[in-house]
């Protein structure tokens, strides 16, 4: 018998301040895209931005329906925007935030299975990693070097 190990590593900067430029601006318009989000079920607001290889920067936000499992995730909406828009262009780095309507959210929340799977996806096809930074309403960011760091024991198109 062996064992498999497999480890993460996250850099985790303590507010936005300690961000370059560059990412301070992305998470920013994460926090932007928040004002677009239709959460009127669950009251939670999820914001993502991407910066792609050419320095375009484009967001989405989570959209709602009362039929619930037809919600669409903020990760999915920018990543559909990003395919319909900018086909071939690579993604470098990914930005998500959140904000509740019941509590100050101080820790980094990650994204759900579907958005991981979703995200590694784009990375294969991009053969290129895309870094994700994390960041709750406030408080420490965190940074994941790619979406596979996520996603262990990952499903794809090889195995088909
Ligand atoms: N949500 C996202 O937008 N991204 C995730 O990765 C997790 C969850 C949204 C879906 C729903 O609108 C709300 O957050 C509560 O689950």
């Amino acid at each position: 018998m062996k064992t498999l190990h497999i480890g993460l590593d996250i850099k985790i900067y303590e507010n936005i301040d300690e961000l370059s430029n560059r990412d301070a601006q992305l998470m920013n318009e994460a926090k932007a895209a928040l004002q677009k989000s239709h959460s009127p079920y669950s009251k939670f607001q999820v914001g993502a931005s991407v910066i792609l290889e050419n320095g375009k920067v484009l967001s989405g936000a989570n959209q709602e329906n009362a039929a619930y499992p037809m919600c669409l995730c903020a990760e999915m909406v920018v990543l559909s925007t990003v395919s319909s828009e900018y086909p071939s262009m690579i993604i470098n780095t990914m930005a998500i935030t959140v904000k509740s309507s019941s509590q100050v959210i101080d820790l980094p929340v990650p994204p759900c299975g579907a958005c991981r799977q979703t995200i590694f996806e784009f990375e294969q096809r991009q053969q290129k990693p895309i870094r994700i930074l994390l960041q709750g309403e406030k408080g420490a960011i965190y940074e994941i070097a790619s979406a596979k760091d996520i996603l262990p024991l990952s499903f794809d198109s090889s195995f088909l």
